[in-house]
């Protein structure tokens, strides 16, 4: 039987010590998310991000722009809240649209607001394994490794997909806790014969690839990628059905990964606060 990694569970477990902690503080620690455009999946994100911040008592503001939004007006409003501080997190939601530097305006930022840990001190940081902040999916992540005591130090990790949100954090981040990792992409070869050598896979990918021939008996199964099929239903990246019957532990989509980026959203808000704050972690 394998056991399903329930990021759900975890989030409240999670989210309830957090709360706690959040209720002592006088003042709240304040998070804002910049949202640039008309994209329906990033308006969903959003307001669940501030969702999760009401509940907790952290300060939560969403500031829209139009899609023809300029780019000048996003760095102004970026400055203004590295100079604001009552501000402790800024999180500029992506994608941006297409006329817009992305690099330019995260690396706006401050490095001391910059919830995602994206701006290029940050992942640096996180390169050299002296991390500020961890960027939220890969965080999630180890969270719910941690929680199910799968140990990461030694075994191999494949992680399908390079993204610079998910995929290559989440190696750092593996590599950082020992783990031997290799990273797959689009263009990889054999992609099935590498896949089925990892202890842990690890899929952030937004489509079907993978099989139940593509995994190790016994394996550690994360999906982070999710998508709507033809048909409107959300899915995974893996095919769960068969997967499952072969991995020792897998994340449901929806219900694994899915919250725990969320509550490592509000854990990385809460890190800053008390580091502006000289509190104690
Ligand atoms: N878009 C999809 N995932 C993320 C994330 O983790 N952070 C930001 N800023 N944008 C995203």
């Amino acid at each position: 039987m394998t056991t399903i990694l329930d990021g759900k569970k975890l989030r409240e477990k999670i989210l309830d010590n957090l709360k706690s902690e959040v209720d002592k503080f006088v003042e709240k620690p304040k998070l804002v998310v910049i949202l640039a455009g008309d994209d329906n999946a990033s308006k969903i994100y959003v307001n669940n991000k501030k969702k999760a911040a009401e509940k907790l008592g952290i300060q939560s503001e969403i500031i829209f722009y139009p899609e023809n939004v300029e780019e000048e007006t996003l760095i102004n409003k970026i400055e203004e809240l590295n100079n604001d501080n009552t501000v402790n997190a800024i999180l500029v939601q992506l994608p941006l649209p297409k006329h817009i530097s992305k690099t330019r305006v995260i690396n706006a930022i401050s490095p001391l607001k910059d919830v995602d840990g994206f701006t290029y001190e940050n992942s640096g940081r996180l390169f050299v394994n002296n991390s500020r902040i961890i960027p939220c999916t890969p965080k999630g992540i180890m969270l719910l490794l941690k929680e199910y005591n799968i140990e990461v130090e030694g075994k191999h990790a494949v992680i399908v997909g390079r993204s610079n949100i998910v995929g290559k954090p989440m190696a750092q981040v593996l590599l950082n806790s020992n783990a031997t990792v290799t990273i797959c992409h689009s263009k990889t070869q054999n992609l099935g014969q590498i896949t089925s050598t990892a202890d842990i896979l690890i899929s952030a990918v937004g489509k079907s690839v993978i099989t139940q021939e593509m995994v190790k008996q016994g394996a550690v199964v994360v999906e982070v990628g999710i998508f709507k099929d033809e048909n409107g239903k959300l899915r995974g990246d893996v095919d769960f059905e068969n997967v499952s019957k072969i991995t020792s532990c897998i994340s449901p989509v929806p219900g694994g990964v899915g919250p725990m980026t969320i509550t490592a959203l509000m854990l990385n808000t809460v890190e800053l606060y008390k580091k502006h704050h000289n509190v104690n972690i």
